[in-house]
């Protein structure tokens, strides 16, 4: 096993992913190419259903936020799976529709949903709108009402509090371009806005404090801040919210520095913090939505590359090049992310080589990592990037117009293509000669 038992070597000493080998899928597939593990994901989901509904109750409903990896295949599995999704774009939903998703089991987010996006919304009949702020609030209204719908939404909160990430990804302090501060009093202006709206009906509260989290305790004191708010708002106004989403952000392991996180103990215990918060507020239990991205997929995905150059720099460092980089996964260039990787022909030699490895874009800093530790790489191997799966190829560029990498689910013993690789001629494609 190495970071998860899905990867592990086999006999050849290659690397393994749910028992296949990594390298005659880099040679079925080509490289660069992400492998996504698909009993990983729905072991996931299911882990974080049956533990919602033990700990919260049956009408429990963990989302699956698309953002982490959009693409047709992955919400089957997640409607079949039983999950909602959190979508945040015109984009994310239409994907989701054309893979049949139920639309009642939408929730809709985004900072900045544009009047079409909202329409569409409505059109498609998404169960609930994350309202952001109060223009999307009465746009939103308008166009329901000219559509005779009335929308269930809930309102975005920000409760203010630091979860001790990378300050890139985190997103529930008041100094954020998401949400309404409960501090400033705008949450509550905009919660007696809704609750006047003909066109909306106000179910409750949402909330999202970051990403990549291993704590239980910032989801204990933004539960506390958000059961206080909504016992404010019922002494303010009398409404009392049913729903509450505490959003997604549990963390994965990336290397073996960072711990592996029990998703059904944590759930367990932000279940157990919701009980006591909605007490000592004196608030009635409300349904709880959670909104996890990459701690359903991130596992489940390898990237394969084929290794080019590998120059030695006396004095200086180790590069291996390899056929993909930053347009496939920008996470180290954007935030310094670490990741482990091997070389996957060789997986069970001594990884006693330390490598900066780099991309193929014409810029220095594309770059997977840097101090890598790896198995001493040569022209042709086969180098595996793993836990992968989650804002790789949702975040992927065609920068210096290299095309985007394929996914290739395994399942079983079997590889299927559910995302093919772009050609040169996608690539200009909404070009006009
Ligand atoms: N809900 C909301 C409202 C969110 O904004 C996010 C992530 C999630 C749920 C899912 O969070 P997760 O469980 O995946 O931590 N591109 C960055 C991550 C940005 C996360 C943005 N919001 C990265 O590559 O680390």
């Amino acid at each position: 096993m190495i970071l998860y038992p899905h990867f592990d070597t086999n006999a050849a000493g290659h690397l393994t992913v749910g028992g296949m080998d990594t390298v005659a899928l880099a040679r079925e597939f080509g490289t660069p190419a992400y492998i996504l593990d698909e009993n990983v994901i729905r072991q996931n989901c299911r882990t974080y259903l049956s533990a919602a509904r033990a700990h919260f109750g049956e009408n429990a409903l963990p989302l699956y936020a698309s953002k982490a990896l959009s693409f047709t295949g992955i919400y089957r599995i997640v409607a079949e799976e039983g999950l909602g999704i959190d979508c945040v774009s015109g984009g994310e939903l239409y994907t989701a529709k054309n893979a049949d998703f139920p639309a009642e089991r939408i929730y809709f987010h985004g900072n900045n949903k544009t009047d079409a996006d909202l329409r569409q919304a409505l059109l498609m009949g998404v169960g609930t709108i994350v309202v952001d702020g109060m223009e999307e609030l009465e746009a939103l209204d308008a166009i329901a009402r000219e559509l005779g719908k009335t929308q269930k939404i809930l309102l975005r909160i920000t409760p203010g509090i630091d979860p001790h990430t990378h300050r890139a990804i985190m997103t529930g302090n008041v100094d954020s371009k998401f949400g309404n501060a409960i501090v400033t009093g705008q949450a509550l202006a905009i919660t007696k806005k809704a609750l006047s709206l003909g066109g909306v009906v106000l179910a409750g509260f949402h909330c999202h404090i970051g990403s990549q989290i291993f704590d239980i305790e910032p989801f204990r004191d933004a539960a506390d801040i958000m059961l206080k708010f909504i016992a404010d708002v019922k002494a303010a106004t009398n409404f009392e919210a049913t729903e509450l989403n505490l959003g997604g952000g549990l963390g994965v392991r990336y290397t073996e520095d960072d711990r592996g996180i029990d998703y059904a103990d944590a759930i367990a215990k932000i279940a157990e913090i919701v009980r006591e918060g909605a007490k000592k507020s004196g608030v009635a239990m409300p349904r709880v939505i959670l909104e996890p991205g990459r701690s359903l997929v991130a596992a489940a995905g390898v990237t394969l590359y084929t290794v080019g150059s590998v120059k030695e720099i006396p004095g200086f460092r180790n590069y291996v090049s390899v056929d993909g980089g930053m347009p496939d996964n920008p996470r180290y260039a954007l935030y310094g992310s670490q990741y482990t990787a091997l070389i996957a022909n060789r997986a069970n030699d001594p990884k006693d080589y330390r490598a900066t490895v780099a991309g193929r874009c014409c810029e220095s800093g594309d770059l997977i990592g840097e101090g890598m530790a790896l198995q001493a790489p040569r022209r042709g191997d086969i180098l595996a990037v793993l836990c992968t799966g989650a804002y790789n190829y949702s975040m992927a560029s065609n920068y210096n117009r290299l095309p985007r990498a394929p996914i290739v689910l395994v399942k079983d013993g079997k590889a299927k293509i559910a995302v093919r690789r772009e050609s040169y001629e996608d690539l200009v494609r909404c070009d006009q000669k």
